[in-house]
C-alpha cells in the first residue's frame, strides 16, 4: 500500500525519510544524551580549514598597516627624516597549512607564505646652512617566509559551541623592498631603518585580523539555532550536548537531536538514553560521518502521532476501479447494490506511538494501524470496513555501501 501514498504531508516524508536513512556499524563510547552524533574526519577538517584559510585571506586583503617614520643618520648626507605611508598589502599567497587535532584544543598553522605590499616613501633633509631636500615616490614590499599558528578551544555551554582563539602567532622571515625612482642610497637606507618595523607591523596586523575573524567565527557558531523547525509541529533539538571532542585527526560533536512538539510538550522523559553503542564510519574517505539514534525516529513519530498527524486518506491510485463500488460488483455484490457507482477511499491511521528501532542491518519498526475502507455516496463519507493491522515488527534491512 505504501507505494501509493504520495508524499504531501511532512509526517509522511518524515516516517520515509527515517527509513532512507543508513545506520552505521559500531564501536561503544559513553554518551551524554545526544542522539545524533557527527565525526568530521581529517578529510572534512582539511577541507574546512582550506575554506577558512580562502575565507580568511580574502578578508584580510587589502590590509592596511599603519604609517611608519624615522630619522637615520646617512653617512655623506646627514640626518634624514624618512616616512612610509599607505602600506597595503594586497595579495597573500599560501605555500602550505595544515590542521592538527591537539587535546583539548584545534591547531591550524600557515607556512611558508609571501605577501605584497605597496607603499609610499619620503624623506627630507637639510641643516640651516642648506636648503631642504625631499624627494617622494612608491615602493613595493615582499614579505617572505610569513608563519601563522593559531590554537582554537571548542567549549560546549548552555547547547552552544564556543569557539576560543587560546594562543595565536605571526613571525616574518624575510621582507624585501623596491623602490621606484629616488637617490642611490635610498633602497639601503630604508631597508635599514624599516625592516625590523615592517615585519612587526604585518605580524601584529595579521594577528590582530585572526583574531577578529575568530571572534566573528564565533558570533556565527553563537547565531545557530538551539531549535530547528521542520514542519509546523515538529522541530528538532540541534543543542550540542558535550564540547566537540578532538582526537585522532577528527572532530566529533553531538546534538541532542530529538523531536519536539512545537507547542512545548517535553519529551525527556520518555528516552533513557542516548546512543548505547556510537557508531562511527571508519571509511577515510568520507569529510563526515553521522550517526543517528533510533530515539531520532521514535521521538518524531511519537510529535507527529501526537499532534494526529499519522493518518492518511487514500483516494487515488494507478488502478482506479479498486477505488469504486464497481469494481467490487462481483466480489461483495450487496456494497454495490447498496452503493452504485459510488468512489471509495481508505483511511489509514496510526493508533499507537510508532517505536523504530535500528540495528547495524536493519531498521525495524513497530507500527499499529488501523485501516478505514469509507464510500463516498454523494457528500456522505460511509464507513463500511475497517481492519486493524498489530505490526509486531517490520524491518527493513540496510546496506551499508
Ligand atoms: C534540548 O537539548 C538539550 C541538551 O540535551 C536539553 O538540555 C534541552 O532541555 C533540550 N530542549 C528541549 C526543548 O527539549
Ligand atoms: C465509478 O465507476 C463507474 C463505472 O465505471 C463510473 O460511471 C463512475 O463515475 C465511477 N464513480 C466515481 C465516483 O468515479
Amino acid at each position: 500500500m505504501g507505494c501509493f501514498i504520495k508524499f504531501s504531508s511532512p509526517a509522511i516524508l518524515f516516517m520515509f525519510l527515517s527509513l532512507l536513512l543508513i545506520p552505521t556499524s559500531a564501536h561503544v563510547q559513553v554518551n551524554e544524551g545526544g542522539y545524533i552524533s557527527a565525526v568530521i574526519s581529517k578529510k572534512g577538517l582539511d577541507f574546512f580549514k582550506n575554506y577558512l584559510i580562502n575565507k580568511a585571506t580574502s578578508s584580510i586583503i587589502p590590509l592596511e598597516l599603519p604609517d611608519i617614520e624615522k630619522s637615520k643618520k646617512i653617512p655623506l648626507i646627514g640626518k634624514v627624516h624618512m616616512a612610509l605611508s599607505n602600506i597595503i598589502i594586497y595579495s597573500v599567497e599560501i605555500d602550505s597549512s595544515y590542521v592538527e587535532t591537539g587535546d583539548p584544543d584545534l591547531l591550524l598553522a600557515v607556512s611558508g607564505a609571501t605577501a605584497d605590499c605597496g607603499m609610499n616613501w619620503e624623506y627630507s633633509y637639510g641643516s640651516w646652512l642648506l636648503p631642504t631636500i625631499s624627494d617622494s615616490g612608491a615602493a613595493t614590499v615582499l614579505v617572505e617566509g610569513l608563519e601563522v599558528g593559531l590554537t582554537v578551544s571548542l567549549k560546549e555551554q548552555g547547547g552552544i559551541v564556543k569557539v576560543i582563539l587560546v594562543d595565536c602567532g605571526s613571525h616574518v622571515r624575510d621582507i624585501s623592498i623596491k623602490v621606484d625612482g629616488g637617490a642611490s642610497w635610498l633602497y639601503q637606507a630604508l631597508f635599514e631603518a624599516f625592516e625590523g618595523k615592517i615585519k612587526s607591523a604585518v605580524e601584529s596586523a595579521v594577528t590582530k585580523k585572526i583574531s577578529e575573524l575568530i571572534t566573528k567565527l564565533d558570533s556565527i557558531f553563537q547565531s545557530l539555532p538551539k531549535q530547528i523547525p521542520v514542519s509546523d509541529i515538529a522541530s528538532m533539538n540541534t543543542s550540542f550536548v558535550r564540547s566537540p571532542v578532538l582526537s585522532d585527526s577528527s572532530v566529533e560533536v553531538e546534538i541532542n537531536g530529538l523531536f519536539t512538539a512545537i507547542s512545548g510538550t517535553s519529551m525527556l522523559n520518555y528516552y533513557h538514553k542516548g546512543f548505547e553503542s556510537s557508531a562511527s564510519c571508519s571509511s577515510p574517505a568520507k569529510m563526515i560521518g553521522i550517526q543517528l539514534n533510533e530515539n531520532v525516529f521514535s521521538s518524531g513519530a511519537l510529535v507527529y502521532f501526537n499532534a494526529n498527524r499519522l493518518h492518511w486518506i487514500i483516494d487515488d491510485i494507478p488502478e482506479k476501479s479498486v477505488l469504486n463500488t464497481s469494481g467490487w460488483r462481483h466480489i461483495i455484490p450487496q456494497l454495490y447494490t447498496q452503493y452504485p457507482n459510488d468512489g471509495m477511499n481508505l483511511y489509514i491511521s496510526v493508533t499507537s506511538p510508532p517505536k523504530i528501532h535500528v540495528s547495524e542491518h536493519d531498521i525495524g519498526g513497530t507500527i499499529d494501524l488501523d485501516m478505514t475502507i469509507n464510500v463516498l455516496d454523494s457528500s456522505e463519507v460511509i464507513p463500511v470496513a475497517c481492519i486493524s493491522l498489530k505490526s509486531k515488527e517490520i524491518t527493513w534491512p540496510v546496506s551499508l555501501d
